[in-house]
């Protein structure tokens, strides 16, 4: 197969590049590299452009006959969106039509999408299965949920095949070291807490400990980026004989708080990683956990680190020694 993966240069996207060539299929990225890396992408074909430019999009079409596309390109912090939602609705939603366009001008009509949890606002329940209602409160969950729409309405109105899978917290590093998370400036949990094991940087904070957890502080569904990229290529498969848009939910359906997390970085560095508590971020919901159930049952999607101390090894090998 001929995939083209936007956003092969980024953190789960160059891990699913990754995981296609050892398949076998031939990729393109295509990436604007304005937070991927260059050698993220090493092991495609790398065009450089945005989806902002339907005339980038239009030449790479010209150029390649692909049989279905990726769609990893996003901008996704969420407390960005809430003060620039201007530039995420066109990024996330008008580079997206481009990109829609694009597909149908060329007659490829496979397209599997990166979605978050985030399209669910404040979950009801603890276990989000794919009928929780979505009530996004940032414009990064809403520009998400209604690139989701839009693929409902291609599926009717083009025949547009999609499976949109939905992530909870991507996290960890392919263990050849090749690849790994490289964000600057970096938000995310588990790249803080190994940050803060090497020392030198800024002080580890631990947003909010008066939530109603078990310990105080927020629950995530950590999911390795490589049994993301496994959902991907499944996520293709599935085209193969389901036409219409499909949504899953991807997580590994186990819920860790942020103190359990910096005590699993703990024993795998064998770091006394020390923090300091802070005031709770705006917009983090208390638990967030995933049923991933329907992946399970009609992708025969089964995630191989299931163990959160196993995918903070694997960010901490990268951590060590990163690329890039
Ligand atoms: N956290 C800290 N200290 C840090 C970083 C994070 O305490 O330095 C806490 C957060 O407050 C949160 C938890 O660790 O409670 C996880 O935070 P992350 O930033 O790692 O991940 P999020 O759960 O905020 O983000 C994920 C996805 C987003 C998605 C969001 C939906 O990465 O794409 O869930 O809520 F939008």
């Amino acid at each position: 197969m001929k995939v083209l993966v936007c956003g092969g240069a980024g953190y789960i996207g160059s891990h699913m590049v990754r995981h296609l060539a050892a398949y076998g299929h031939e990729v393109v990225v295509f990436d604007n590299l304005s937070t991927g890396h260059r050698e993220a992408a090493d092991a495609a074909t790398l065009v450089v452009g945005d989806l902002l430019d339907p005339a980038s999009l239009a030449s790479l079409f010209a150029s390649h006959r692909f049989d279905a596309v990726m769609h990893f390109c996003a901008l996704s912090l969420v407390g960005v969106s809430m003060n620039e939602p201007y530039l995420y609705y066109r990024n996330n939603v008008a580079g997206t039509l481009n990109l829609l366009q694009a597909m149908r001008v060329a007659g490829v009509a496979k397209l599997v999408f990166s979605s978050t949890a985030a399209v669910f606002g404040n979950p009801e329940t603890e276990l989000i299965d794919e009928n929780h209602p979505t009530r996004p409160i940032n414009p990064y969950g809403a520009s998400k949920l209604m690139v989701e729409r839009i693929l409902a309405d291609a599926a009717h109105a083009y025949g547009l095949r999609s499976v949109t899978l939905r992530y909870f917290n991507a996290a960890g590093a392919d263990l050849s070291g090749e690849v790994g998370e490289s964000h600057e400036p970096e938000t995310h949990l588990i790249p803080n807490v190994l940050r803060a094991a090497l020392g030198g940087g800024a002080t580890l904070k631990v947003f909010g400990d008066d939530y109603v957890t078990r310990d105080g502080t927020c629950v995530r569904d950590y999911i390795h980026v490589n049994d993301l990229a496994s959902a991907h290529l499944k996520g293709i498969e599935f085209m193969a004989d389901h036409d219409g848009a499909h949504v899953f939910n991807l997580g590994n359906g186990q819920g860790f708080t942020v103190l359990e997390v910096i005590e699993a970085a703990r024993c795998v560095t064998g770091v006394d990683i020390t923090f300091e508590r802070a005031p709770r971020r705006a917009g983090d919901p208390p638990v967030l956990v995933a049923s991933s159930g329907k992946a399970r049952n009609l992708l025969g999607w089964v995630p191989v680190f299931t163990d959160v101390a196993a995918i903070v090894e694997s960010a901490w090998r990268w951590h060590q020694r990163p690329r890039y």
